[in-house]
């Protein structure tokens, strides 16, 4: 039997993200829904996809993630890894797929592998998954972990806030992540902490930090897609640096259209099919 090395050279897999932190290389994960989005992020170069439960938000109109499904981030990720060659497909466990028992967690994250082609999982929490974290690891899955504002408990939180401004809540939050490095995961989402926090952990831990409004000493910094190219509604975050402004290229391009159609410039000709010269005689013999 031979060996078949999993997909192409330079796919990214737990030893590369590894050795960048090594190297100080800072690496840059950006969430897909689908296979062109995928793709676009893909070709451009970036390390990680996540197909997070932003969804929500972002594709689906929820308002927030709690409703999304682990049906809708199985389809979503099987599209993604349609379209992603290189980057490391990574899948968020949705809010109440592993909340109920450690079997049932499993079963959840191994379908997202097995069926969404996910190569990790992501959940959100602290000291509390840290048994979780360790059942999945041992389960051969590799887990990404997320601490500071964790999206699945907005009305326990009551909002979306900065998460460990205090002495006692930072020092809760770098226990959380030592705890979730000891458990095995090999990279932690820091959303919304003050960036000392996130600098403390960074240096303190072997696994990678991905930052998201966690300042810029983190190895790793995540953004949602939709949020860099300007395709969102609303007032967004401060950390969010919009680089284009997509949704008004696509309005501009539809008015367009809805303008040639109402002057009959759309569809011309060349955008038409005909009969041939012999079908029109035959049919008006
Ligand atoms: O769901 C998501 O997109 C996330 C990122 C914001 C880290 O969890």
């Amino acid at each position: 039997m031979a060996y078949l090395q999993p997909d192409k050279e330079g796919k990214v897999y737990l030893p590369a993200i590894r050795a960048a932190k090594e190297r100080g290389e800072k690496l840059v994960c950006l969430t897909a829904y689908d296979y062109p989005t995928a793709r676009i992020v893909d070709e451009a170069g970036v390390d990680m996809i996540l197909v997070g439960d932003s969804m929500g938000n972002v594709i689906h109109g929820y308002g927030n993630t709690i409703p999304v499904s682990l049906d809708e981030i199985i389809s979503a990720c099987i599209a993604v890894k349609r379209g992603t060659e290189r980057a490391m497909v990574i899948a968020d466990m949705p809010f109440g797929t592993y909340h109920v028992n450690e079997d049932d967690s499993v079963k959840n994250a191994l379908r997202l592998m097995k069926y969404g082609g996910a190569e990790a999982v992501k959940l959100e929490g602290g000291r509390n998954r840290v048994e979780l974290v360790k059942r999945l690891v041992n389960e051969e899955i590799p887990v990404v972990a997320h601490i500071g504002l964790t999206p699945q408990s907005v009305y326990k939180m009551g909002g979306y806030r900065v998460q460990g401004r205090t002495a006692e809540q930072a020092k809760l939050l770098i226990e959380d992540a030592k705890m979730l490095e000891d458990a095995g995961a090999f990279a932690i989402v820091l959303e919304l902490v003050p960036r000392e926090v996130a600098a403390m952990i960074t240096a303190e831990l072997e696994m990678s930090t991905i930052g998201i409004g966690a300042g810029l000493d983190c190895d790793i910094q995540v953004l949602v897609l939709h949020d860099l190219v300007g395709m969102t509604f609303g007032r967004q975050p401060r950390f969010v640096r919009q680089y284009a402004s997509v949704r008004d290229v696509m309005t501009d391009a539809i008015h367009k259209w809805t303008a040639d159609v109402k002057s009959g410039a759309y569809p011309s000709d060349q955008e038409s099919y005909g009969l041939t010269d012999e079908t029109k005689k035959e049919m008006s013999a």
